[in-house]
């Protein structure tokens, strides 16, 4: 457009005094961005443009034409020199094509499928430092992802990185599901549902649906050796990465060359398929440990919910609950009901007084005098089953990391092969003793700590051990690469209907499923069948703690209530019992964000599939085709549903078990009552 055309008026204007009155009618900013490179997704249904606006980089993603995310900026401020975002130039460009299908040891679905096509691009400062900061997409039918490549050059070597630039500008309005991020209470937060634009800093995974019903999760994989990103909103629908600080006032420092953790993006029409989107494991790297086969998905039971309920203590005494008959109750009832594992909590030294603050009194070798760790090892392992191991620090990780090697040698020796981890502390306060005098504090979220959860992870691996890690840095992925971080807490589960304040909603778990869960296995504890916590009850009906199981993914499950109230509900039980943890594979029959969802899993090498739904406090009628089945057999559904009056509030145990035969031909209608569930169990009858 000339200027005369945009401007009709500049037609009275002699021609030599035009450029004065456009020099100032234009700011100094709006010269167009130029598109330096592009790339499209597979099946074309993404594509990403990365632009140059006066030097500095920026990137846009498109969904069949439609922005989804508007120009954002890429960059860093390093500590010492100049800004790492400006004055750039394209160097050079290169794509690529790839798809692979891989296989999990163990996981939602065997098989995985990574179709991406990869743009790496390399920009070059045209200043006197010259410094080059490669950028890399890889781009899914299904979402983006990219990272910073920090190559080797002489002029930036040590990187000290004092702030991300990264943006994620929001092209379009939309609703937000988002738990935040740098509180002093890590992760272990309610979901919030807000307009975007009341979105404070958060947690990634944040998921939004716009306004035209697309679905889309920002979150990040492969978070190694760098510290987590939250996310700030800056203004209107624009976030930033907001890094995790380390004590030292930095956010992350390494040498180059090193790449930073994938950035993702899930893009999906579908609450489903934003679930079912395997974009963050295809981000990570493959394998590292080679054959795992020595873990095996199981449920575990323990000396656990007992301690929330405050019915016994960690600390020895006379309520001390991990005492040697009372474990061996545990061992009894795991073997008799066919549970692989037994969890058992304050077994060692150091949880007398306020363990919450002396994390420096845990002995991780030491038994109390009333718990024979080797006697009840060995019960175990006469009664078919396993001790799963506790290592709760307290946040003193440090101390903890000096006893690594031999607490993990402990109990590779008594053939404990998984542990569970735990860091409670509050936010920012992870204790680090460099062994100089001085107690530095870290976020479980920053670089140091990162270092950290891998150094245990690898330690543990070493020994054939497994990690299911409490108060963990969230899940980016990295189960692909080390299929023996099997598991993690990383919001607020079920301990939170026993005493928090308040509890977990009825909307909770289905909140977690769209949140939490697209980051990974979550060990969220489910089962508890007496719907009692401490004094308050627990907001569920109970089909809905068996609909648990099938939805929320874990490889271990605990059974978590105690024996006794599990033998008040035989009926119930048998699904505990029965459901399996392992999959072939996993499909979303239907979803709504926050509102409700339903997911059949079909068994890791069987036929048996089963089924899980579940919804928020308002009752509803879901109609399920059960297309998924093998449609050259029969099926025996074994439906464990809520009874016709049940309610999670007031009428919470009406409950209804009973059978039917089915085929792939048949459409279900589950009925959820007010904060309810269902869960069936297909068995192939011929
Ligand atoms: C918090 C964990 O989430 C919980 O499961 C555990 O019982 C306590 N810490 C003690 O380690």
């Amino acid at each position: 457009m000339t200027p005369a055309r945009a401007y009709p008026f500049l037609r009275e204007v002699p021609m030599s005094m035009r450029w004065l009155f456009l020099l100032l009618a234009t700011p100094a900013f709006a010269v167009e961005p130029v598109i330096v490179a592009t790339v499209d997704s597979p099946g074309k249904v993404l594509r990403v443009e990365l632009s140059l606006d006066e030097g500095r980089i920026a990137y846009r993603v498109l969904r069949l034409g439609e922005p989804v995310i508007a120009p954002s900026r890429l960059g860093f401020l390093l500590r010492g020199s100049e800004k790492l975002e400006r004055n750039f130039k394209l160097v050079s460009q290169s794509t690529r094509s790839y798809d692979a299908t891989w296989e999990q040891p163990w996981g939602e679905s065997r098989l995985v499928r990574d179709r991406h096509n990869e743009l790496g691009a390399r920009f070059t400062e045209e200043i006197k430092g010259k410094r080059s900061l490669d950028v890399v997409f890889r781009v899914f039918d299904d979402g983006i992802g990219f990272r910073y490549v920090f190559p080797e050059q002489a002029r930036l070597s040590d990187v000290v990185i004092d702030d991300e630039l990264t943006e994620f500008n929001l092209a379009a309005p939309a609703t937000a599901w988002w738990i935040p991020g740098g509180g002093w209470n890590r992760d272990e937060y309610l979901v919030n549902r807000t307009p975007v634009e009341e979105v404070s800093q958060v947690h990634t995974p944040m998921t939004l649906r716009t306004r035209d019903g697309l679905h889309i999760a920002i979150h990040e994989a492969a978070l190694v050796d760098y510290s987590s990103m939250w996310l700030k909103r800056v203004d209107g629908r624009r976030f930033k990465a907001e890094l995790a600080p380390a004590s030292e006032g930095w956010k992350v420092r390494r040498q180059a060359p090193f790449a930073t953790p994938w950035r993702s993006v899930r893009i999906a029409d579908t609450a489903a398929a934003l679930y079912e989107s395997n974009l963050e494991l295809n981000l990570n790297e493959p394998n590292a440990l080679g054959d795992v086969s020595w873990f095996k998905p199981a449920k575990y039971v323990g000396v656990w919910w007992e301690l929330h309920l405050e019915d016994s203590t960690w600390a020895t005494g006379p309520k001390h609950g991990a005492t040697t008959a009372n474990t061996r109750r545990y061992i009894d009832f795991a073997a008799e009901n066919g549970f692989r594992g037994v969890l058992v909590e304050g077994w060692n030294v150091g949880w007398d007084g306020q363990w919450f603050g002396n994390g420096n009194d845990f002995d991780f070798t030491k038994p109390t005098a009333d718990f024979d760790l080797e006697g009840l090892a060995a019960y175990a392992k006469q009664r078919g089953v396993h001790l799963v191991g506790h290592h709760e620090n307290g946040g003193a990780v440090s101390h903890y990391e000096k006893q690594l090697g031999p607490a993990l040698d402990l109990y590779a020796s008594l053939g404990v092969d998984v542990i569970k981890t735990g860091y409670v502390a509050d936010a920012g306060q992870a204790e680090r003793n460099d062994g100089d005098g001085v107690v530095r504090r870290e976020w479980h979220d920053g670089q140091w700590m990162s270092r950290h959860y891998e150094r245990v992870v690898r330690e543990a691996a070493k020994r054939r051990i497994a990690i299911n890690t409490h108060e963990p840095i969230k899940d980016t992925g990295l189960r692909r690469t080390w299929p023996n971080w099997i598991s993690r807490e990383g919001a607020r589960g079920m301990e939170y209907a026993a005493w928090g304040n308040p509890p977990n909603p009825p909307e909770h778990e289905v909140n977690l499923v769209f949140t939490r869960m697209l980051a990974g296995p979550m060990d969220f504890t489910p089962g508890i069948l007496s719907l009692m916590g401490r004094k308050q009850p627990v907001q569920t009906t109970l089909a809905k703690q068996l609909a648990l199981y099938v939805v929320l993914y874990s490889p271990i499950q605990m059974v978590a209530d105690l024996p006794e109230n599990y033998a008040k509900q035989p009926q119930a039980f048998q699904f505990i019992k029965d459901v399996a943890v392992d999959w072939e594979t996993t499909r979303v029959l239907n979803a709504e964000l926050g509102d409700y969802v339903t997911i059949a899993r079909r068994e890791r090498g069987g036929d048996t599939w089963f089924l899980g739904s579940l919804t928020d406090e308002n009752g509803r009628v879901l109609e399920v085709p059960l297309a998924f089945l093998d449609p050259k057999r029969r099926y025996r559904a074994e439906i464990y549903r809520d009874g016709d009056d049940a309610h999670w509030r007031g009428q919470p145990f009406a409950f209804a078990r009973e059978t039917r035969e089915v085929s792939s031909a048949d459409t279900l209608q589950l009925r959820l009552a007010a904060g309810g569930g269902q869960a069936i169990r297909f068995v192939p009858i011929r």
